[in-house]
């Protein structure tokens, strides 16, 4: 009796322990902006599962893996059809899914998948209206990180269900986001859940109460600096909406993708960075060059971006194309960022780098990161060259 009164209190605390190490690893999810790589920007609608693995080995062998890109995320275009019992199946691009979990994961990286809360996804393939609860077990079941859920086709149910009434329209799309959270939660599997719904309807107020880890704050990003740097721009103000645990997603990085210049690529990934965004590179990495692994890699941006505070920079000044924005950091110092999105050179002239509304008493200790060298001392009235569409990046001490 005694015997088996002991090993009845073990297997108890043995599931206890299981269920609270479970709630910690969720609730440890996404402490910093999560990191890793996203089919989509470059691949679209053509990845198969040879990309995948291509690019899970790249992200070891490159050193992008040990510099915290982990999560290898497939986005749409995978879905197969359901079986006879419901269950999502992979197309033919993708001949099996647990085995490709299993590869990443042999790589020390995570695997992400794609869903919509709609009938259909973006690009029309299979999708989870009515299937939620079987789409996170089927995903758990194969070993997913990661839920990029992406409204799409899900418009039609509110537009049906609630005519021209945007209230309740947003009232279904949280319960849709949440319905999808609610499964995951159910599987017991800690997955980052990555909302994508275009910014609508202020979703940075409402995403961490549908159980969200990132949302995106805006449309889909190109490779191009108009509509990057736009996007990055419109993130002014949303700062106090990012925390531990919940991020705004101004989308996937384009380093390294389309005719962005090397001045482009820097005030991408600065912006970024500045901005405490998920860190989801989106270039073909079988073709990337060593300058745009300098630049994904850059320790110091990525420190900058994954600083364990949480706070997201914001805009501290604007002149005319310069763009002065600022991030604090948990050691107190700070993380300056120089814009010049103007079509030539900035000399800053008459423009300081107004340290006292930084925080700063007086001269202050700089670095600076993309130049990778210790300026000294400089004060307010230091000047800086910035050519078109380019930055620099300033750590800033006392
Ligand atoms: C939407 C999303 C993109 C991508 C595509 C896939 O446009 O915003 O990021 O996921 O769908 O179809």
């Amino acid at each position: 009796m005694r015997v088996r009164n002991t090993m009845l209190m073990a297997v108890c605390l043995l599931l206890l322990a299981t269920s609270s190490a479970l709630a910690a690893a969720a609730q440890t999810v996404a402490a910093t902006p999560p990191m890793g790589w996203n089919s989509w920007n470059f691949f679209a609608g053509k990845v198969t599962d040879k990309d995948i693995r291509d690019t899970a080995d790249l992200l070891v062998s490159t050193g992008m893996r040990d510099a915290g890109y982990v999560y290898v995320n497939i986005d749409d275009t995978w879905e197969g059809e359901r079986d006879a019992s419901g269950r999502i199946q992979s197309n033919s691009k993708f001949p099996d899914m647990k085995a490709l979990a299993d590869y990443v994961h042999s790589k020390g990286l995570k695997l992400g998948i794609y869903s919509s809360p709609g009938a259909k996804t973006c690009a029309r393939f299979e999708a989870s209206l009515g299937h939620e609860e079987q789409d996170a077990q089927t995903y758990a079941d194969w070993g997913i990180d990661y839920l990029k859920y992406d409204l799409c086709s899900y418009r039609t149910v509110m537009q049906q269900q609630a005519p021209d009434d945007p209230a309740a329209q947003n009232k279904l799309m949280r319960q849709a986001y949440e319905k999808m959270h609610q499964a995951i939660v159910k599987t017991r599997r800690p997955m980052v859940y990555s909302l994508c719904q275009y910014g609508w309807d202020s979703v940075w107020e409402w995403g961490p109460s549908v159980g969200a880890n990132l949302w995106r704050t805006t449309g889909d990003i190109s490779a191009n600096f108009d509509r990057m740097s736009l996007i990055g721009r419109s993130q002014a103000g949303l700062a106090k909406f990012a925390a531990p645990g919940h991020w705004n997603d101004p989308d996937m990085l384009e380093v390294g993708n389309g005719k962005l210049t090397h001045d482009e690529n820097l005030t991408h990934m600065t912006l970024w960075a500045m901005l405490a965004a998920p860190l989801i590179a989106g270039n073909n990495l079988t073709q990337m060059t060593p300058e745009i692994g300098a630049i994904l890699m850059n320790k110091e941006a990525i420190a900058i971006d994954q600083d364990a505070l949480g706070r997201q920079g914001d805009r501290l000044y604007a002149e005319g194309p310069v763009e002065i924005w600022l991030k604090p950091l948990k050691d107190g110092r700070k993380a300056m960022a120089i814009f010049n999105f103007g079509e030539s050179t900035a000399e800053m002239r008459g423009i300081g780098l107004h340290l006292k509304e930084a925080g700063f008493s007086g001269q202050v200790s700089a670095n600076d990161v993309w130049a990778a060298k210790d300026l000294g001392r400089i004060g307010d009235d230091s000047k800086f060259t910035i050519p078109r569409h380019g930055v620099v990046l300033l750590v800033l001490t006392k």
